[in-house]
Formats: C-alpha cells, sequence, structure tokens
C-alpha cells in the first residue's frame, strides 16, 4: 500500500509530466502564420459560440480563468491535453495509416529505458504486487515479412495504477523497457497486470471532472511503441477484455482492435498474445 506520504500528487505527477515534456522537445516550431490564423481563429468560434449558447455569465468567465491558471501553476496542462484532446489528433493522424491501429502516447513516456532480449521480464520492484502476465507476439510489415531486431518499447501503471517516473515511491525505470525482436521478429515480455489508471483527483482535471459529474477512469492499459528501419513507428495502447472502464474512457483512447484476451495458463500466470504490422516510412 502507498502512505498518504509517498501517495502521488497531481501537483507531483504535473510537474514531472510537464519538466519531461519540455525535455522531450516533441513541440515543433515553423506553422505558417496563415495556419496558426485558420485554426487559432477556429478554436476561438468554437470558445465564443459555448458562451453564445449556453449564455455564459460574468462568475462563470471568471471560474474558468481561475481554473486555467490553476492548470497552468501545478502544470496539469500535459495530463488534460492528453486525456481531453489527444484522441481527436490521434484519429486525424490515423486516416492516413496503415497496419496496427494507434493510439495516444500519453503523457507518461519516457525516454532511454532499459534495454532487453526478445523473452525477457520487466524491470520491477522485488515485491511487485500483480497478477503476473506474459505478453508475447511478432513484429510483421505490412506484407507479412517478420521484423528481426524492432524495438518493442511498453511502459505501464502498476497494480495500484501509478507509472514509474511520476510517483515517488516506484523507481525509476520499474515496469518499462524497449525489447529487441529475435530473428523471426519475435518477443515474450514477463510483466504485471496493471491496474485501471485514475486521474489525479487532487488537481485541477480532478476537480473539474467532479464538479461536472463525469468518472475519471481510464481502463488497464499496456503502453507500446513499436520501431523498425523503414517503417513507420507505431504508438498504440492495449486493452484487456472484459475490464472495468473499457466502454467509457475519460480519455477515449480505446479501440476494439486493440483488446486483449489473456488467458491463465494453469499456473496463475495470463498470457496474452498480439501482433504488430508496420507500414513502410
Ligand atoms: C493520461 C494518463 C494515461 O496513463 C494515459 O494513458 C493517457 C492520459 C492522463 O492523465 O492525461
Ligand atoms: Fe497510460
Amino acid at each position: 500500500m502507498t502512505t498518504m506520504q509517498d501517495s502521488p500528487t497531481a501537483a507531483g505527477s504535473g510537474a514531472s509530466a510537464s519538466s519531461n515534456f519540455k525535455a522531450a522537445a516533441l513541440t515543433s516550431a515553423g506553422a505558417s502564420p496563415e495556419r496558426v490564423s485558420t485554426v487559432v481563429t477556429a478554436v476561438l468560434q468554437g470558445v465564443h459560440a459555448a458562451i453564445r449558447a449556453n449564455a455564459v455569465t460574468y462568475p462563470e468567465f471568471q471560474a474558468a480563468k481561475a481554473w486555467l491558471m490553476e492548470v497552468g501553476e501545478v502544470g496539469e496542462w500535459p495530463l488534460f491535453m492528453d486525456v481531453f484532446v489527444e484522441h481527436v489528433v490521434e484519429e486525424v493522424a490515423a486516416d492516413a495509416q496503415h497496419g496496427t491501429k494507434g493510439s495516444i502516447l500519453g503523457p507518461y513516456y519516457l525516454p532511454d529505458q532499459t534495454r532487453l532480449a526478445a523473452e525477457c521480464e520487466l524491470p520491477h520492484r522485488p515485491d511487485e504486487k500483480g497478477e503476473p502476465l506474459v505478453l508475447s507476439g511478432q513484429v510483421r510489415d505490412l506484407d507479412g515479412t517478420p521484423l528481426a531486431g524492432a524495438d518493442v518499447e511498453i511502459w505501464h501503471a502498476d497494480a495500484d495504477g501509478y507509472y514509474s517516473g511520476f510517483a515517488p515511491h516506484i523507481p525509476l525505470g520499474n515496469l518499462r523497457g524497449v525489447v529487441e525482436t529475435d530473428a523471426e521478429g519475435k518477443f515474450s515480455i514477463r510483466t504485471v497486470q496493471p491496474a485501471p489508471y485514475q486521474i489525479p483527483t487532487d488537481g485541477p482535471t480532478g476537480k473539474l471532472i467532479e464538479a461536472a459529474g463525469w468518472h475519471p477512469w481510464r481502463p488497464a492499459h499496456l503502453h507500446l511503441m513499436v520501431r523498425a528501419d523503414g517503417h513507420r513507428t507505431v504508438t498504440t495502447q492495449l486493452y484487456f477484455a472484459g475490464g472495468d472502464w473499457l466502454d467509457s474512457d475519460v480519455a477515449e483512447a480505446t479501440k476494439p482492435e486493440l483488446i486483449l484476451n489473456p488467458a491463465d495458463d494453469g499456473t496463475g500466470t495470463r498470457r496474452a498474445s498480439y501482433d504488430f504490422e508496420l507500414e513502410p516510412a
């Protein structure tokens, strides 16, 4: 059990997510003035239309400003954007893509993790909680050619729903790794079943969710980023059949093609398989 003291706070995970995002420099400058004007005008028109349609009052406008300020002050913009906006950006990108379906990256990716052989166990604490889980599969080209030496990067929450690097009580690199496929493009990764993830309830995003009467949950999931030379990298997530929140993900990032169906192998280990298909770059 986590204690009150070492339990991750919204401000703690928000600040980590913000600094990691800035360090990764995923932002790209260089949009033309026309593009900036077109997109920003459309966003503002959407806000203006919502104000008119709902006759938003001065107190409501000031409450919105105070809330926006708090999101920035505690560093929750990466969390908010990835929960409420990223899925549509991914949907637009997916229109032009073939192969394994993508899903959102989310705010908890960290680069430079431990490299592991094709058959491996993710780094974990000696007393790591959670049902043993093995994910195995193959990485292939669209024409079925196995891709040897591809990277299957994986990261996921622990059995309490927390991510290493964003919760002070979990060692860095825990339940994260970059797995290299074997000569047949295959891999087999031993880990533990992650718990569903809850948006931190003590920060402004959590307060908004509560104020609106929504729920703050994402279904249990594994994050994957699959890379192979000459191919487009697939960033995706895998979910678990029958799991809670699968039909009401707060981040709207599930797809029917991304649901695992693990089965107990008789020893208490749940095994699931998933093959990845990468299109040419
Ligand atoms: C968020 C957290 C996740 O684990 C995820 O996969 C997507 C979004 C978030 O808190 O924003
Ligand atoms: Fe996640």
